[in-house]
């Protein structure tokens, strides 16, 4: 297990070395500025992502309602699409890694053979680590929301095999998955398939966050939960996976991470790394709020 001493702080994710266990979760980067900025930053290592396979603009209107305690987002990973990162991802990297820090890079496929096409792309094209986002709540195509895929093990083994010789460690996030036995499911097809590691968890799919008229805060009505509300969850799931999981598999936990307690709680129970999203965007994308919780934590 990865856990840092009180006294250190360094850690690693699936053997690439971090100064320290702080990261920012995906979602929270895509462009070369949004890189360059949080190279700049104290954040351990530099998270860009979620990448598709074609461009998306994500979803219109309202997507993010912050509200005291949580947030609900539907985003719908508005990127550039493959051929643009194809391109770009070599100059992130090298963003990233002349501040001395790894890129790890998210990507979401719409089938198994997407999530491979793309795990080679970002493996091929600089990537430290590669993350398959199997757990984002969000995605619509022609009025009809999309299979979660880390809801069913053959899919989270499918898109593993597919990503197999992608030139990085691969890893997969999940979403928070509330039955124990189906998590088990996961975990054990996870590690079947040549799992890094896991990063749990995405946000909790479908929640509601309402305006003062009782209309959807979000336009396209639900939303995954994110925040405070999630650190509960979070952390019984990095424990349960911890429990689940060999000790060469690392856990990077994920959810309401806002202050030093949240990033000791997370790593007590066995994270190797934590990272957060909802305080970053709460904080105005400030990657300021990095060396912040750093010093919150160290104390
Ligand atoms: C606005 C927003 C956008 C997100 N986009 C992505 C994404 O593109 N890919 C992904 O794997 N997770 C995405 N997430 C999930 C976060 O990475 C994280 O797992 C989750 O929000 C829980 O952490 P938090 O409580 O610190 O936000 C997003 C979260 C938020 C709030």
């Amino acid at each position: 297990m990865n856990t840092p001493a009180p006294d250190a702080t360094t850690t690693s994710v699936a053997g690439v070395a971090l100064e320290h266990p702080v990261l920012n979760a995906a979602g929270t980067a895509k462009s070369l500025d949004d890189v360059a900025r949080l190279a700049r930053s104290p954040v351990a290592a530099v998270t860009v992502g979620s990448i598709t396979k074609e461009p998306r603009d994500g979803n219109a209107g309202e997507v993010y309602a912050s509200r005291p305690g949580y947030a609900v987002n539907a985003l719908g990973m508005p990127n550039r699409g493959a051929t643009f990162y194809r391109d770009a991802l070599p100059e992130l990297a090298g963003a990233a890694h002349a501040a001395g820090k790894p890129l790890f890079v998210s990507v979401a496929g719409f089938s198994t053979d997407e999530y491979g096409e793309l795990a080679h792309l970002a493996g091929g094209a600089g990537a430290d680590l590669v993350e398959l986002n199997l757990g984002c709540p969000n995605v619509w195509d022609d009025g009809q929301q999309k299979r979660i895929m880390s809801f069913d093990p053959e899919l989270v083994s499918g898109a593993l095999r597919a990503a197999a010789g992608a030139g990085a460690p691969v890893g997969v996030k999940l979403s928070p998955l509330s039955d124990p036995v189906l998590l088990g499911e996961v975990a054990a097809a996870a590690v079947e398939a040549g799992v890094a590691y896991i990063v749990s968890c995405n946000t909790f799919p479908n929640g509601l966050a309402l305006r003062p008229d009782g209309r959807p805060a979000v336009d396209v009505g639900y939303g995954g939960v994110s925040g405070a509300a999630m650190k509960p969850v979070a952390l019984g799931q990095v424990a349960q996976l911890r429990g689940l999981l060999p000790d060469d598999v690392d856990v990077v936990g994920c959810g309401g991470v806002r202050t030093g307690d949240d990033v000791r709680d997370l790593l007590a129970v066995g994270a190797a790394a934590v990272g957060l999203a909802t305080a970053f965007w709460d904080a105005g994308e400030d990657p300021g709020i990095f060396g912040d919780l750093l010093a919150d934590w160290l104390g």
